[in-house]
Order: structure tokens, then sequence, then C-alpha cells
């Protein structure tokens, strides 16, 4: 399965769901790739940390920010398990292509009643990803989410409603994921026993549920 983090807008937790969900796979033994799919080069420059601090290598990360994607993926996907894409900032060609090559997009999204939507442009492009791709399968996952708070429940049932749905595992406010990421490592590596790490192994289990084979192109 190639799945995919997308949001045009930035620093909503797309480069740390992806890491995070890679290394959770290759924890369960599956053959992971991620592809860094952003000329800024966050996934990169994390594994490169992790290289120097001189930590098993998990998964493989490719730098893949160019808009040939969605041919280059699914040659990625035929070695691997799953491939993660961390998504490429604003830019259409690089997201259309991501779009084309994925078989699940997550969007993740923060649970604000002002930016809790993504943009309506984001949303097109799903759309318009569909025409070639009606098999693709979009969720919003509902990143640095209080579910004890009213403001993240309302922003839950506004989204339920919506086209697409949102993903019944929900990723709290946790500062384990900044500290992970300093250090080249996973939430899961600082400690399996954490909420941070419980989260991510629920977010695995619910793409899992989902239930989206390869597909066959
Ligand atoms: N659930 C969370 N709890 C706490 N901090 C988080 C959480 N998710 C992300 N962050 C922090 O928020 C910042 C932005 O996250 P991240 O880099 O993953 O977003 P992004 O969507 O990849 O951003 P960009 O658009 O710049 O690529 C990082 O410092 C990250 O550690
Ligand atoms: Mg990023």
């Amino acid at each position: 399965m190639i799945v995919a983090f997308l949001n045009q807008k930035g620093g909503v937790g797309k480069t740390t769901l992806a890491l995070n969900l890679a290394g959770e796979w290759a924890r369960q033994g599956k053959r992971v790739t991620l592809i860094d799919a952003d000329p800024q080069g966050s996934a990169l420059d994390w594994s490169q940390q992790r290289e120097h601090a001189g930590k098993p290598r998990l998964f493989g990360v490719i730098g893949l920010a160019r808009d040939t994607l969605h041919r280059e993926a699914p040659e990625l996907a035929r070695d691997a398990d799953h491939v993660v894409i961390d998504g490429p900032p604003r830019v259409a060609a690089l997201m259309r292509s991501a779009l084309l090559a994925a078989d699940l997009v997550l969007v993740p999204v923060q649970p604000s009643p002002f930016d809790g939507w993504a943009s309506a442009e984001m949303l097109a492009l799903i759309s318009e990803a569909r025409i070639y791709r009606p098999q693709l399968t979009a969720r919003f996952v509902l990143n640095r989410c209080d579910a004890r708070t009213m403001l993240a429940r309302e922003t839950a049932e506004a989204l339920a409603d919506h086209d697409p749905p949102v993903l019944a595992a929900t990723i709290g406010q946790r500062i384990a994921f900044a500290t992970a990421a300093q250090s080249g490592c996973l939430v899961s590596e600082l400690n399996d026993d954490t909420p941070a790490a419980r989260e991510i192994a629920a977010l695995a289990d619910a793409i899992d549920g989902l239930g989206i084979g390869r597909a066959t192109r």
C-alpha cells in the first residue's frame, strides 16, 4: 500500500506522522520505504541525524520531491510492504503527483474550529485525483487533538459528516513527538508505553483496518 500524508497547510504533522507510522510498520517486521516528497527534506534530515547517532536503520528514506512521483512510487512499492509519502508543500504539480501515486491519502488537520479543515484547494485536488483513481481512499487525521476538550469533540463531529471522513484514530498534543524528532528517533523508541507511542500503534491499526490492498496499476 502507498499512503501519502498531504495537506497544503504547513506544520500540521505530515512529517511527524509519516516517520512514526513508517517506524511502527517497520517494528512489526514490514518492509517500509519512506519517500520524502518535500524539497525541504525534513524526513531526510531526520534519517541522516539518526545515522550519525548510530541508531539502527528501520526503513529507507528516499528524497523524491518531483512530479514524476506517481511513476516512481509504484516501482518502489514493488519491493516494500508499505510506502509512506511525506507530502510536499503548496506545489500543485507535486501534490497532484503524490495523489496519483497513493492508495490512501491521509490529511492531518489540527482540530480547531478555525483551521480544522483542509483548504478548498486540497479537497479539489483529491476530487480531481479520483477521476483517474476512483479507488483512492482519503481520511482526515486529527493531530494535536485533545479528545477530552469540547473543541476537539465539536470539530470531530463536524468532520464526521465530511468527505473525506475522519480516521477513528486520533493523535494528541504530545511533547514526545518533538523530543523524538530532535534526536532522530521515534516516539516508540523513547518509550513504547507512552500515550504518543500507543496513539501511533492505534494509527497503524486503524489504517490496516481500512483493508486497502496494493492497487494493481
Ligand atoms: N501531535 C503532536 N504533538 C506535539 N507536537 C507535534 C505533534 N505533531 C507535530 N508536532 C510538532 O509540530 C511541528 C510541525 O510538525 P511537522 O514538521 O510534522 O509538520 P509538517 O506538516 O510536516 O510541516 P511542513 O509543512 O513544514 O513540512 C514539529 O515541530 C513537530 O514536532
Ligand atoms: Mg514536513
